[in-house]
């Protein structure tokens, strides 16, 4: 397992991408990387059994690398939270506005019960548009969201204090001011 220093050191930050004035921070390099992957993936496991999540769903793309390897390793299933027209049945969907743009989330309703508590999985919260057009579609189904957890956190966008400000508790392993 990597230390929190080690782990940030695996994260690469490319300048003006993909707009001037963003600071891009690149996960590609922390998943190139068996320590740091596994300590990310290991520590957002152990959020997800302890907040007693019954399921988790990850947002495209780069929540899916996390959120199925997530799931894998706290024992519970995998839901894609997903962009426009790639699901093959009726879905339900969000718009929401991006640090660098705007998209859309779609989600199977038939992928998450009722009943579920579902812990949201993403590599980084920025805005937190992504995050709370994902709670939406997770409280449309009349499921919970357990918890959000992500690797990166970028605190001076808002997008945690906008979940917590919505009911969830956020978890990230970084931070990067
Ligand atoms: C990135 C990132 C998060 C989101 C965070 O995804 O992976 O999902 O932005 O930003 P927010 O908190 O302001 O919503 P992006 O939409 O760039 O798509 P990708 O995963 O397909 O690269
Ligand atoms: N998604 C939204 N903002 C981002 C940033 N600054 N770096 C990497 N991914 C992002």
């Amino acid at each position: 397992m990597l230390d929190t220093e080690q782990l940030r050191a695996s994260i690469r930050t490319v300048p003006d991408f993909p707009k001037p004035g963003i600071q891009f921070r690149d996960i590609s390099t922390l998943l190139a990387n068996p320590a740091a992957l596994h300590t990310s993936v290991t520590l957002l496991a152990r959020e997800v059994r302890s907040s007693g999540a019954t399921l988790v769903a990850g947002m495209e793309a780069r929540g899916f690398i996390f959120g199925a390897a997530v799931a894998i390793e706290a024992g519970v299933g995998f839901v894609p939270i997903r962009k426009p027209g790639k699901l093959p049945v009726e879905t339900i969907g969000v718009d929401y506005a991006l640090e660098y743009g705007s998209d859309r989330l779609e989600i199977d309703p038939g992928a998450i019960d009722p009943g579920d508590k579902v812990a949201l999985v993403d590599d980084l919260i920025a805005t937190g548009g992504t995050a709370l057009a994902a709670t939406q579609l997770v409280r449309m189904t009349s499921a919970d969201v357990a918890t959000a957890l992500f690797v990166v956190d970028l605190p001076d966008l808002g997008g945690a204090t906008r979940l917590r400000n919505a009911g969830i508790s956020v978890t990230s392993l970084l931070s990067f001011e």
